[in-house]
């Protein structure tokens, strides 16, 4: 069955699908039987999806990704050279999810051997809601623990409503007791 939209394979947001059966694609709508309009299941998501450990190789996709998305602000800090040295001194810790190759998420996990800390999680606008942010920072949470690490920290903008939602509602609070505190090294 294939799916594709106004005579054109691809146009379709990913998860929805006008189909008709055993015809190829064509212009001349008219004759077009559709036979269905039909979301994309559950089971369809979970097998096309996958969570993989981030290498530097994904840098380019991974950095075009989060240029995307509210809430992931790049600095000095995410070059390449950066990116680098970082996935160096945390090995296995940050990862990337994918659907058929393209990059939907991502999250750079980190420890400085006392504390966890999670930058850039962010998962692609079409892909929210289906559980795919919670699975992302369970992983790396998972591989904090392997190292003996009981506290992760987060830094999130202060406008970040939709984000502080999600925080809270996977187990986070807010350390209202705490301020960060930065200097810029010259
Ligand atoms: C924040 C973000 C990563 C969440 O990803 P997601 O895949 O939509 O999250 P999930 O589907 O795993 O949601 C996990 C839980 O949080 C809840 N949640 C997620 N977004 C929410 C929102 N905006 N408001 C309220 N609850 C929310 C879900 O309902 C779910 O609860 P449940 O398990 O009880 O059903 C995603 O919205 C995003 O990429 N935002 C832009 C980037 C960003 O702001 N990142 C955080 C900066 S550190």
């Amino acid at each position: 069955m294939l799916a594709w939209r106004n005579g054109r394979r691809g146009r379709f947001k990913t998860g929805w699908a006008l189909t008709r059966e055993g015809s190829t694609p064509s212009v001349s709508t008219k004759r077009i039987r559709l036979v269905a309009i039909k979301q994309k299941s559950e089971r369809e998501w979970s097998m096309s999806v996958s969570i993989q450990p981030f290498d530097i190789e994904d840098y380019d996709a991974v950095v075009a990704f989060w240029e995307k998305q509210d809430g992931v602000g790049l600095n000095e800090s995410d070059t390449r050279d950066a990116i680098h040295l970082f996935l160096e001194r945390n090995r296995g810790m940050s990862f990337v999810v994918r659907d058929s190759g393209s990059v939907v998420g991502a999250a750079l996990c980190g420890t400085d051997g006392r504390r966890g800390y999670l930058h850039h999680v962010a998962i692609a606008k079409e892909y929210r809601g289906k559980g795919w942010g919670r699975r992302l920072v369970e992983i790396c949470l998972g591989e904090l623990k392997k190292c003996g690490i009981s506290r992760c920290n987060i830094f999130l903008f202060a406008d970040n409503e939709a984000g502080e939602a999600f925080w809270k509602k996977i187990g986070y609070r807010v350390r209202s007791d705490l301020k960060v505190m930065q200097c810029v090294l010259d």
